[in-house]
């Protein structure tokens, strides 16, 4: 049986997923059956603009060219083998990130809250092995979000939201402080603190984007203390704010950082990297992954990251963000926008956000919704001034649109 035989209609195929799936996603009411460059297109071949990206992951545009070929071509190599021989996709790609990030190790996952569990392991390990039993606690940001394994779901500061609500209890040792602020970090820390978690723009939270002096301050304050600074990457990483990570634009060096989403290119994969020192409390047999790592994932994230690096992709989306942000700021009913790189949000001055979505859609653009008054903007970051003045004019349509 070939999938492509099967010639369902787009009615039974919608059917199928409504009837057979666990569904947690508000769904566009559309099949995305082929996908190039800025658009997602459905199967009469109706273009969508794309500006979220398959949520902040096609950095390098949908269906990358050289990421297809990789993945081509890797397939016609070898797919998976677990971890016990050593692979060149893998072996390269080490290099390639460690060496771009002036990190000294990397563990490779397969997700976002996969590669934030292996950090919050490591960062306990290393606090527990070095100091003593009680040395695990990690103070977190409200706000924050990192993911929906209990570790990460457990550090994210997001109390009495449907991220934790009917999951709890948690992972104990985790504190939350208000976000951009450097005197509630002080506050929480105790002698048991060995790390503090954030994210150098809260994207799920609002994209609400760390000042430069809180964020080098926490890392001077880990420094005073001796404790580690965790930055999770998974949404900021790989170019999306306009440089390759988001604490290169913030000037500092994290611990341990974790990044996923944009470094694949669309296929599922995520990793830690950590100093050398830290990396140390990880040894023989006390963290692994069966897909962690795999061939075929590390082949088209080296595509995907040579593409970033080669296109100079994170300049481009320091450009195009800045220009995005000046023709948005002009558009009707907006209360703010904010962000940073093309990482973006934009607060209506209503909550219209689920009509704009929803309208936006019916006009053939595509975002996403963070909360009632606010869209949130992660195109590819291959946007051109063109893309965002047909994504300019398509919004400024649907709000003049709205009654
Ligand atoms: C900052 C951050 N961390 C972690 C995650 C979780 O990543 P994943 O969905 O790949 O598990 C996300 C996902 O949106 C994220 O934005």
């Amino acid at each position: 049986m070939k999938l492509k035989d099967l010639n369902y209609t787009a009615e039974e195929i919608k059917g199928f997923a409504k009837h057979y799936m666990i569904e947690t996603y508000e769904r566009f009411d559309f099949i995305a059956e082929t996908a190039e460059g800025m658009y997602l297109y459905d199967e009469n071949g109706r273009g969508y603009l794309d500006f979220y990206g398959g949520v902040a992951v096609n950095n390098v545009g949908n269906r990358n060219p050289k990421v297809v070929q990789a993945i081509k071509e890797q397939a016609d190599a070898i797919l998976h083998t677990f971890n016990y021989p050593y692979t060149i996709p893998q072996a390269v790609l080490a290099k390639l990130i460690c060496e771009t990030l002036g990190m000294d190790k990397i563990f490779f996952q397969n997700s976002g809250t996969e590669a934030n569990e292996a950090m919050i392991k490591l960062a306990r390990k290393y606090g527990v092995e070095n100091f003593n039993a009680n040395k695990y606690h990690i103070i977190s940001a409200k706000k924050g979000f990192h993911g929906r394994t209990f570790g990460s779901l457990s550090a994210t500061g997001q109390p009495n939201t449907k991220n934790h609500l009917g999951y709890l209890p948690g992972v104990p040792g985790f504190d939350y402080v208000p976000f951009n602020n450097l005197e509630a970090i002080k506050n929480a820390y105790t002698a048991d603190t060995i790390a503090i978690m954030l994210e150098p723009v809260q994207g799920e939270g609002g994209v609400n984007v760390a000042d430069k002096s809180y964020l080098q301050g926490v890392r001077q304050f880990c420094d005073e203390k001796n404790i580690l600074l965790l930055l999770d990457e998974v949404q900021t990483g790989w170019g999306r704010t306009g440089e390759n990570m988001a604490f290169q634009y913030y000037d500092i060096q994290p611990d341990i950082v974790s990044m996923a989403k944009g470094m694949g290119g669309g296929v599922p994969i995520g990793a830690i990297c950590a100093s050398e020192k830290v990396a140390k409390a990880f040894n023989s047999g006390s963290h692994g992954s069966t897909y962690g790592g795999s061939p075929l994932c590390c082949a088209a994230s080296f595509a995907a990251i040579s593409e970033i690096i080669d296109l100079k992709l994170a300049e481009n989306a320091n450009k195009i963000g800045q220009y995005l942000q000046e023709q948005l700021k002009v558009l009707p009913n907006i209360k703010e926008v904010r962000g940073l790189g093309l990482l973006i949000a934009v607060e209506f001055n209503q909550p219209i956000a689920h009509d704009i979505k929803i309208k936006l859609f019916k006009n053939q653009m595509l975002v996403t919704m963070l909360d009632e008054s606010t869209v949130r903007l992660t195109p590819p970051l291959i946007a051109t001034e063109k893309d965002c003045d047909l994504a300019i004019a398509i919004l400024k349509k649907t709000i003049n649109s709205l009654p």
